[in-house]
């Protein structure tokens, strides 16, 4: 029994089957109901969502597009805020006939105010694990954040020549987040969103400058580009060169105050920021762990400086400002012979080992040769590429589990590893499926490390259920988004299936005999991905954000690939799912 007197082995549901059903397939027994999807109402004062007749005003009150980390912070039983990132527009899904070269700026307008996140008041269906969105009164905590809000930079990189920008020569005052994807949490109450993949915004870097190289931005105008600079020129870095440095960091938003101005907190790095998430050390510091989600990149974690003090909110608030960046190194401990690249377990029967954090920066300390703090900040890459990082296969969400506090990290696919490239922490080449990678804290910086999941059709060789019954196990592939129940069950919401059906959200027990046992809990609609998850507190509900529905190839408002979830255009929704009999989630 774990301590919350509940068998891993009550994960007693009955497998959703793979499929590509244009539906959010859900196991017997339970069902969901759609929370709120783009378009809708945030703001008291925000228009019906209209299809064809949006506009930029309107999109700024309303839920934006792609959701993607969810949230949830409960007031009482019955009432809550849910927390949403909106990581991308999808403008080809949008707006009929729309192409890049042709946008409108009122479309491009409408695009950086669907980026951002939001924050809804719910409340829950009495007695049930349904929660519906506050659609009535004042809502006075509903709130839109865009590519647009006033935000400002605190931490050593604050004020640095860097950050410096015509509208901004303080350097201390950024507009808007762009590509927020996964996230965290504090104790204190705020969200940590992340923002990922934001060189795409930019057109005209300097291709003389390797940090652009080095971030992926564009160094011309790509026909992919949504041409925000056609609406605001800082995002020409021709005319702006700053500007992308002013994006990829943690942003810290107080849903609980309306008014407050977001924090890009710089002592977290710059990167193409996943997860953040959060512990309190044994020695009372908080700590995040973060992931660089591209090809060969790599997981990062900060610790604070200061002491976590519970109830000292003046203090806590400090606590991201000042503290250690580090980045991790992963050592086998296999011969390397024996990772071949087969999939084949080595002799010791784990892809297991040892590992290091690397000191990147501490406060205004540098620890890297050549660079200053601040720009160990601002190039977090090329910091860590220095001192000789592990790089891995795409880093995406990372959690900690609630009973054993072991950090679990999602490490999607990367199929663009050789097999010369292979290591004992990314033992297969071509890796089209991903892992799951579990890392134990140690003394000194140290750290051990194992992966329970090599994911994949369980009739692949080169899989791996932690031993379990591969006859048992539904397949798994492209391991995105992660969430603990509060029994230490692990959830994977996976994105890109290539396996070939749709995407959806799995659990499996992490220890015990039941460890590896990956059942399929739910599958997600045509061309969605499986964001969130979310399980609440009292696990009787789990939110997931059903993001791009019906993004496929080819797809457009006239020939829409999904219709979820109104039967008409998709629309990138937050769902929630539940017993019908008010059991625990995964019973
Ligand atoms: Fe936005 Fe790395 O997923
Ligand atoms: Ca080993
Ligand atoms: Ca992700
Ligand atoms: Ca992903």
């Amino acid at each position: 029994l774990s301590a919350a007197g509940w068998h891993h082995g009550d994960l007693r549901f009955t497998p959703v089957p793979p499929n590509k059903d244009d539906a959010l397939r859900i196991p017997n027994g339970y069902r969901s109901s759609v929370v709120v999807r783009w378009g809708d109402p945030v703001l008291p004062d925000a228009p019906d969502f209209d299809f064809d007749n949006q506009t930029a005003e309107a999109q700024a009150k309303q839920f934006g597009y792609n959701c993607d980390f969810v949230t949830l912070f409960e007031m009482g039983r019955n009432r809550g805020l849910l927390w949403v990132n909106h990581e991308y527009t999808d403008e080809s899904l949008m707006f009929r006939g729309y192409t890049a070269a042709t946008a409108t700026p009122e479309q491009i307008k409408i695009a950086l105010a669907a980026h951002g996140g939001s924050v809804v008041e719910v409340e829950r269906v009495r007695g049930t694990g349904e929660w519906k969105l506050v659609t009535k009164g004042r809502r006075r905590y509903n709130r839109r954040v865009t590519a647009q809000t006033p935000m400002r930079f605190t931490g050593p990189a604050a004020g640095h020549d860097l950050l410096k920008t015509a509208a901004d020569p303080a350097g201390r005052k950024p507009v808007g987040m762009l590509n927020n994807c996964a996230g965290g949490t504090t104790p204190w109450g705020t969200v940590l969103t992340a923002e990922e993949n934001f060189d795409q915004y930019f057109v005209n870097g300097d291709k003389n400058n390797p940090n652009i190289a080095r971030y992926t931005i564009p160094t011309n105008i790509q026909a992919s580009n949504r041409r925000f600079d056609k609406v605001e020129e800082r995002f020409d870095l021709a005319k702006h060169p700053n500007e992308a440095n002013r994006f990829g960091w943690i942003v810290e938003i107080d849903p609980f105050d309306p008014d407050s101005t977001p924090v890009k907190r710089t002592a977290l790095g710059r990167f193409k920021h996943e997860a953040a998430t959060t512990s309190v050390s044994r020695d009372g510091r908080l700590v995040v762990y973060m992931g660089d989600d591209s090809r060969f990149e790599y997981i990062y974690k900060f610790v604070s400086k200061k002491r976590y003090i519970p109830g000292f909110d003046r203090h806590n608030r400090t606590l991201l400002d000042e503290g250690t960046l580090y980045v991790a190194k992963f050592s086998g401990d296999s011969p390397k012979e024996e990772i071949d690249g087969s999939g084949k377990l080595p002799v010791d029967g784990a892809f297991d080992g040892s590992g290091e954090w690397i000191p990147l920066v501490s406060g205004e300390e540098s620890h890297v040769q050549g660079m200053s703090a601040a720009e160990v900040l601002i190039y977090t890459r090329t910091a860590a590429d220095k001192v000789g990082a592990t790089k891995m296969d795409r880093p995406e969400d990372m959690e900690r589990n609630p009973v054993t506090g072991a950090v679990y990290v999602a490490l999607t696919n990367n199929t663009a590893r050789t097999p010369a490239q292979v290591d004992e922490a990314n033992p297969r080449p071509a890796n089209k499926h991903g892992h799951v990678l579990e890392l134990v804290e140690g003394r000194n910086n140290g750290f051990a490390w194992s992966l329970p999941l090599v994911c994949g059709d369980p009739n692949d060789a080169s899989t791996y259920f932690a031993g379990y019954d591969k006859t048992k196990v539904s397949p798994i592939s492209c391991p995105d988004n992660l969430a603990f129940d509060r029994d230490g069950n692990l959830w994977i919401s996976t994105d890109g299936n290539a396996l070939g059906s749709n995407d959806g959200l799995f659990v499996t027990p992490t220890r015990g005999r039941e460890r590896g046992h990956v059942r399929q809990f739910l599958t997600v609609p045509v061309g969605a991905e499986t964001c969130g998850p979310m399980v609440t507190d009292d696990q009787r509900s789990v939110f997931v954000a059903v993001q791009h529905p019906g993004e496929i190839d080819g797809a457009t408002p006239d020939n829409p690939a999904s219709r979820w979830p109104d039967g008409a255009q998709p629309r990138p929704s937050v769902a929630v799912v539940w017993h019908g009999q008010g059991r625990k989630i995964g019973s």
